[in-house]
């Protein structure tokens, strides 16, 4: 059957590879090729354990897998023989040189851009999936329209909203969908040929168009504003365990307020994921080199609160636990940035685990998804760590369990039969607060929640 478009993805991670094969699904008359090179990855995506794990994603890859989406490392045959190429290979944090710690490292895709122009036999639309600092558009044009051959490639700016763990739901349901482009003919002609993509399943209504430079930032802005609604519940988290406030009820009192909204309230150990650090960082680089020293400052400390967040739990842990945690076994529930994926990038649980092994602490990690990444987290420590899958063993003879992260499984636990395994006095710092911290203290535990006052059986 011939296809009425050929779709390139560039980068088959987790934003390419589910971004693909829901377009691939939704879009039975394309033909849907992503493309990486990392050969390890492409064989996985190709067989029946995927490289991530996304509840939905085996489902939609397995139906349209072989029959119009495809997963392959021959780069120069996907460049050659499409229309329209999305790139979505990683844009870490620089590690080195001018702007180290903060801007955009953009090897990667200039190296991208650069294979694109040297493959391509005629005009395409480039595709932005990565999220990039502004203006970085402009710098792609440059180097892909410089050519002799008279091509023209068009660069159309559509930043990913995805979260892991929901990146299903929120490609088939998105808020909105974002496409940007410059206003020129040429640009608003690929802008359309990136919303007729979408239209096959997103309402007419839901997706926005606007100028390129706008849609770079709205992306960053998003995820900035995300993120400062953690640190600013998490600001206040330290003022209830002070005071007799509880911040699950302030939260829950000032997201009544339709102005403000519940989403994005829930205090905890911290955030994390490869995104919201790393774009905000990205910001706050922007902004300094405009000169906005205020504005990149104020960014910055949406990251500083999220440190200290980080911090001040196993500070809490050790001074609670008497000031010494040195040989004594701790349970960690949760290695994963959040519930429902393996990844542990940012994850709060690597500092927190950090301190505790650097008090020499023997830590114990479980979690249902993220053992194999945690391992790699921690290679540097050679001993007083180990992974145990099973919650009921890594509790087994430990002075304290840190639920670091929200797993449905973590609530259903038998907290008896886990109190009486345990060293006494036992500890139970819940990072997360979705445990039923009343009941346990009743069942003998001592119970430090975020923001809230400390249930302690000592009365010294
Ligand atoms: C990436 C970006 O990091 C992020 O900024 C953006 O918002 C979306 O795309 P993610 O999909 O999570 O996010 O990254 P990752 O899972 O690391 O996948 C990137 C893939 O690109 C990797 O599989 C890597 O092998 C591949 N890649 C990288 C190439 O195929 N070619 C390269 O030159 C570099
Ligand atoms: C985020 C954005 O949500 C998404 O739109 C963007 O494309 C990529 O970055 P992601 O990092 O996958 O997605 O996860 P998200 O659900 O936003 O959570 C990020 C971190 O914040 C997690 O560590 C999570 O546990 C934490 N978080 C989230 C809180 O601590 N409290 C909250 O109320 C919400």
């Amino acid at each position: 059957m011939g296809f009425e478009k050929n779709i390139l993805c560039i980068g088959a991670g987790y934003v390419g590879g589910p971004t693909m094969a829901m377009i691939a699904r939704k879009c039975p008359q394309y033909k849907v090729t992503v493309v990486d090179i990392d050969k390890e990855k492409i064989k996985a995506w190709n067989s029946s354990n995927l490289p991530i794990f996304e509840p939905g994603l085996d489902e939609i890859v397995k139906k349209s897998r072989g029959k119009n989406l495809y997963f392959s490392t021959e780069i120069e045959k996907g460049i050659e023989e499409s229309q329209i190429i999305f790139v979505s290979v990683n844009t870490p944090t620089k590690t080195f040189g001018q702007g180290a710690g903060r801007a955009a490292d953009l090897q990667y895709w200039e190296k991208t851009a650069r294979e694109i122009l040297a493959y391509s036999g005629s005009s395409k639309v480039v595709v932005e999936k990565s999220t990039l600092p502004v203006r970085t558009a402009s710098a792609m044009e440059r180097i892909l329209n410089e050519n002799s051959k008279g091509m023209r490639f068009e660069i159309v700016s559509n930043p990913e909203f995805l979260a892991e763990g929901t990146a299903i739901k929120d490609l088939e349901n998105p808020d909105r969908v974002l496409i940007g482009s410059r206003e020129t003919p040429e640009g608003i002609k690929a802008r359309k040929e990136v919303v007729e993509i979408y239209l096959n399943w997103v309402p007419k209504e839901k997706i926005i168009e606007s100028n390129v430079w706008s849609s770079e930032l709205s992306k960053l802005t998003a995820n900035a504003f995300l993120a400062q609604r953690i640190s600013s519940i998490n600001s206040i988290s330290a003022l209830c365990e002070k005071t007799e406030a509880d911040i699950d009820e302030v939260a829950f009192a000032i997201g009544m307020d339709s102005r403000i909204g519940p989403k994005y309230l829930k205090s905890s150990v911290g955030f994390g994921g490869s995104c919201f650090k790393k774009d905000i960082l990205n910001l706050v680089y922007i902004c300094e080199s405009y000169g906005l020293d205020k504005t990149a400052r104020y960014w910055e400390s949406v990251v500083d609160i999220n440190d200290w967040q980080q911090n001040r739990f196993v500070q809490n842990m050790l001074s609670n636990m008497f000031n010494t945690v040195a040989g004594k076994k701790i349970a960690i529930f949760g290695f994963a940035f959040k519930a429902n994926t393996g990844d542990t990038r940012e994850s709060p649980a690597i500092r927190v685990a950090q301190g505790l092994l650097d008090e020499h602490a023997e830590v114990v990690i479980t979690d249902p998804k993220a053992l194999e990444n945690a391992k790699k987290d921690l290679k540097q420590f050679k001993q007083g760590v180990t992974f145990e899958a099973n919650p009921y063993k890594a509790a087994k003879g430990a002075h304290a369990v840190a639920v670091l992260t929200e797993w449905d499984v973590y609530r259903a636990l038998d907290y008896r039969r886990i109190f009486k395994s345990m060293v006494q006095p036992a500890f139970l710092f819940d990072g997360r607060n979705i445990l039923d911290h009343k009941k346990l203290f009743e069942t003998g535990f001592n119970v430090f929640a975020i923001g809230k006052a400390p249930l302690k059986h000592f009365r010294y």
